[in-house]
């Protein structure tokens, strides 16, 4: 198992995306106050805020999401990447990370930039993954789905587990630094969410670009774009014919997956685990 992987403080993370060098230029990485970051716990709509975000920071310009692949558009902090396309990159720079709150560089906790953290119901993040899981070569075989929400629940999965990637995220001293986001109020009004995001990031949209953007950010507009459904990664490592990666971008889709039994014992789980947390649960289950 562990040849996929590289250690990194107790998580395991897949060597196709992250080497000791990339991690260390993550925590050595100088943050500047006008950088943005979407944080996301892995498959909770990363992609999505790798479309969403430079045309909300460039005044509606559509021109970077049709023209640059996602993974350099808006780079992984942690991954191979960053190194490559941030060097020289002009301010102000958008980033994802799937970093727990306490592994982000030292420079960012005394930097003013801002983070858009989004969440997902954990039930639809295992379905993803466990999919992704079945048609990422470089990840491990996820097993039958029933294995694959144990390892789930016992973190070992990218980035560990899901509660304490939320709970790490929600007990920050950065307050009005960073905004919340649901994956499903993004699927339930795409416009109001960017319009919340724009204002966070001090950025004005016009209902024409508004209309404009949302319309392009739309899940089946995001599948056509061969800069951002990941048809530029040759089929052995990223084999679409298992499973698209982006799939079905709904909410609820984990009521087709999970037996009563699963849905109770993970229910279970999480809720013991978000017990006492800042965080209050907005999915009905
Ligand atoms: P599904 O597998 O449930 O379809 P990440 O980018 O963090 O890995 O998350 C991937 C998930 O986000 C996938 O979920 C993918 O389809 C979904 N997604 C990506 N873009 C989306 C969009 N525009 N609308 C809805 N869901 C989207």
């Amino acid at each position: 198992m562990d040849e996929k992987y590289v250690h990194f403080n107790g998580y395991l993370l897949p060597k196709e995306t992250h080497s000791a060098e990339s991690l260390k230029y993550a925590a050595e990485f100088q943050v500047h106050d006008d950088d943005v970051f979407a944080v996301t716990y892995p498959k909770s709509g990363t992609t999505w805020m790798q479309e969403i975000l430079p045309p909300i920071l460039n005044g509606g310009d559509l021109t970077p999401v049709r023209t640059i692949p996602n993974w350099d558009r808006v780079p992984w902090l942690e991954e191979t990447r960053a190194a490559l396309v941030l060097g020289d990159r002009p301010s102000p720079r958008a980033m994802v990370s799937h970093l727990p709150y306490h592994l982000m560089p030292p420079s960012f906790y005394t930097s003013k930039a801002k983070v858009i953290y989004v969440t997902r119901n954990p039930k639809d993040i295992a379905v993803s993954s466990f999919h992704f899981h079945k048609m990422a070569s470089f990840l491990d075989d996820p097993g039958t789905f029933d294995e694959f929400l144990d390892k789930f629940l016992s973190g070992q999965v990218l980035f560990g587990k899901w509660t304490d990637h939320v709970k790490s995220w929600r007990n920050t001293d950065i307050e009005d630094r960073i905004l919340y986001v649901t994956y499903e109020e993004m699927v339930q009004d795409l416009k109001g969410a960017l319009l919340k995001m724009a204002r966070f990031l001090g950025r004005e949209l016009s209902p024409e670009v508004l209309e404009k953007v949302a319309s392009h950010c739309q899940f089946s507009n995001m599948k056509t774009n061969a800069m951002s459904n990941y048809s530029l990664v040759p089929q052995d490592i990223m084999d679409s014919s298992k499973s698209p990666f982006l799939r079905k971008g709904t909410t609820g889709d984990w009521r087709s997956h999970f037996s009563p039994e699963q849905d109770a014992r993970f229910s279970a789980v999480i809720k013991k685990e978000m017990e006492g947390a800042v965080f209050e649960f907005p999915w009905d289950d």
